[in-house]
Order: C-alpha cells, then structure tokens, then sequence
C-alpha cells in the first residue's frame, strides 16, 4: 500500500479590518472600477498594527487542528510558508510551534512567494512519504500589505493579508496528496521582486512588479503544470471536481477554467475578497471550499500557484 499524505482538515484566518477598492480610491489615483475590471478585486483584508504573521499563523492552524479533530501536541512537523516572517530570523514556523505550545519535532519556514504553499505542501507531503513525519500542519500566512508602496498603484491595490492552514497526516490507501509539481526559473527575477533584504540594502524593501510580464507568465506556466500534474496520474481535465488556484487576478483563474473548460462552479475563487494573499491564497480558498462543504472527501483537487522567483507548482489531491 502506498503511503500517502491525506488532508484531515483545513482552516483560515483573515484579520478583522476590511479596506475597500472606494478606501483606496481615496488615498491614490485608482478607481473601484478600474481595480474590479483589471483583476476582480473589491477589497482586502489588512492587519492590525501589532498583528504578526504568526498570529496570523496560529489562528489559522487552530482551525485546521479543530477541523481534523486533532491536538497540535499529535504535531511533529510544522512547515510554514512565508514571505513576510516576522523577523528576518528564527523561522516564522518557530513562533507558530511556540505559540501553539509545541516542543517536539522540526518547525520551518519555505520561501517561494505566491507559490510557497504549494512548495510547502510538496515538502511535508516528502516528509511523510519517507516516514520522517507522521502529521504535519502546512501553513501559508502573510502580512503582505507590509511590503507595499502605497505610492504604486500598479501593485498597491493587489494585495491583502491573511493565512490558511492544513493538517496532513500519513495514511495508506487512495486518498491523500497524489503528487506534487514544482518548478522555478531565476531568470524571472525583474518581473516580481522586493528591493530590499538583510543581505542587500538592510532594509525590508517595497513589491515591484512588472505587471503585464507576470500575467503572461501565469497564463502559460500555469497551465503547462496543471497538465504535467494530470498527466503524471493518467488523469484527464475531465477528473478534476475542484480548481484551487492562486488568487492573484480573476481574468488568471478565468483563463485557467476555461482552457480545462472547467465550469464556473468548480472553481473556488476568493480574489474579490480577500485580493492576492501570496502563500496563504491557496489554504485560505482551500479551507473556505472544505468549511461550506463543496469539497468533499473523494474529490479530485488541483492546487496551482505561480509567483516571484518565479516559482511555480501545482498539486492534485485525492481529498
Ligand atoms: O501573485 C503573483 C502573481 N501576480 C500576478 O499574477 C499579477 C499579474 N498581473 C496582473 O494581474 C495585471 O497585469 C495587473 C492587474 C497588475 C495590471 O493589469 P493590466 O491589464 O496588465 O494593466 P497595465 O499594467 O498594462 O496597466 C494599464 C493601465 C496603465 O495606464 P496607461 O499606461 O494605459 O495609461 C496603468 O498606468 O492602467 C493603469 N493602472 C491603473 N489605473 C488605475 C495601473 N494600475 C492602476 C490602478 N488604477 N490601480
């Protein structure tokens, strides 16, 4: 029997204060208009001035534990996805294990921007294939809008905070993660990026991105690693019962549908809401389709997401 890793439950957590595209307008020269038209958008969430991204973290992972029916003492591996730590060391993931009162097993943070929760699921579904983790939460959680210039309208209407959880646990038979999809290409890099780093300028640095480069990017890698996933399973489009995309822009995730011509109605889409969250995206539409019970065990799920690097991956999940 092949050991697999099945998703026990899922959780989110968005932060309370909700800005709109109309608080926006009033701040810079953009339109509600402009922002729903372009990329879907009508608000984000933001977090509080002493909210971190690990409590963010947290409560997002106290859901997803509920959900599973489990403790987070059952734990032993915590990998976090991140590009907004809240410090440039120890390990977000860190902060998380200590916060939810754990002291065993490893607790580590991922990096791969937009993509990183899909990195991050690879890695512990890895982990638990070999046997060196038994139950793992696999977290994506962001205080994004820390990055932003609010001087750039071409970015700063894009993004919102947030973070979505899963509990992973190891179990032989069908269900569970079928395979995991990742790629990366450096030479991306001017496309999508921050302009600061502790190794660089020493300070944390703004989201420039070319936002037309990107999109065409996402367009293509996008599709080309869904149907690397597919094909990996002898599976066709016509397999699929949910698309869980990234949720950077609605005419991306439009794009994706209609290439697999996947009706509306399976694909989860939470972009008008909660705009681009980076790493926790996914988990946060994720744990919204597993909550409200569209996705149901038995189904087939494709995960995809496309970010700075860039960095993509897709996976499909036998929920
Ligand atoms: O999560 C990582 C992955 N990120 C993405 O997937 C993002 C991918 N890119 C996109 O979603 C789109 O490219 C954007 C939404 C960022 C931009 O949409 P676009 O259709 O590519 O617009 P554009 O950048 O070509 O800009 C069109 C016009 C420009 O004006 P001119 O030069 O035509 O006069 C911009 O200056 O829209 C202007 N513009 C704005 N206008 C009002 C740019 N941002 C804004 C704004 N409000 N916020």
């Amino acid at each position: 029997m092949t050991r697999r890793s099945v998703i026990l439950g899922a959780g989110a957590y968005l932060p309370k204060r909700v800005v709109t595209n109309n608080d926006l307008a009033a701040q810079m020269d953009t339109t509600d208009d402009w922002i729903i038209q372009r990329t879907g958008i009508r608000q984000r969430h933001v977090a509080a001035e002493g909210e971190f991204t690990s409590h963010l973290a947290v409560k997002a992972s106290e859901r997803a534990l509920a959900a599973a029916g489990l403790k987070a003492a059952d734990i032993d591996l915590i990998v976090l996805a991140t590009t907004t730590p809240d410090e440039t060391f120890p390990a977000t993931a860190t902060r998380v294990q200590a916060l939810l009162g754990l002291t065993r097993g490893a607790a580590f943070d991922v990096q791969a921007v937009c993509a990183g929760f899909v990195f991050g699921l690879a890695v512990a579904d890895n982990f638990i294939k070999v046997g060196q983790a038994e139950t793992a939460l696999v977290i994506g959680a962001e205080t994004f809008t820390r990055l932003l210039d609010w001087n750039d309208r071409g970015t700063a209407v894009l993004f919102g905070d947030g973070a979505g959880a899963v509990v992973l646990k190891a179990s032989y038979g069908d269900r569970g993660v079928l395979s995991t999809h990742l790629h990366s290409d450096g030479r991306g890099h001017d496309a999508l990026y921050v302009d600061g780093g502790p190794s660089s300028t020493g300070r944390v640095g703004h989201v420039r991105m070319q936002g037309k480069e990107v999109f065409k990017h996402a367009v293509s890698k996008l599709a080309q690693v869904i149907q690397e996933a597919l094909d990996a399973n002898g599976m066709t489009a016509d397999d699929i019962d949910w698309l869980v995309p990234h949720q950077a822009n609605r005419r991306i995730i439009d794009g994706m549908a209609d290439k697999y011509r996947l009706p509306r109605e399976k694909v989860v889409v939470t972009v008008d809401r909660h705009a681009n969250t980076s790493a926790a995206s996914v988990p946060l539409a994720l744990a919204e389709a597993m909550d409200d019970g569209r996705i149901k065990p038995g189904h087939l799920v494709v995960l995809e997401a496309i970010g700075g690097g860039l960095a993509w991956g897709a996976a499909l999940v036998r929920m």
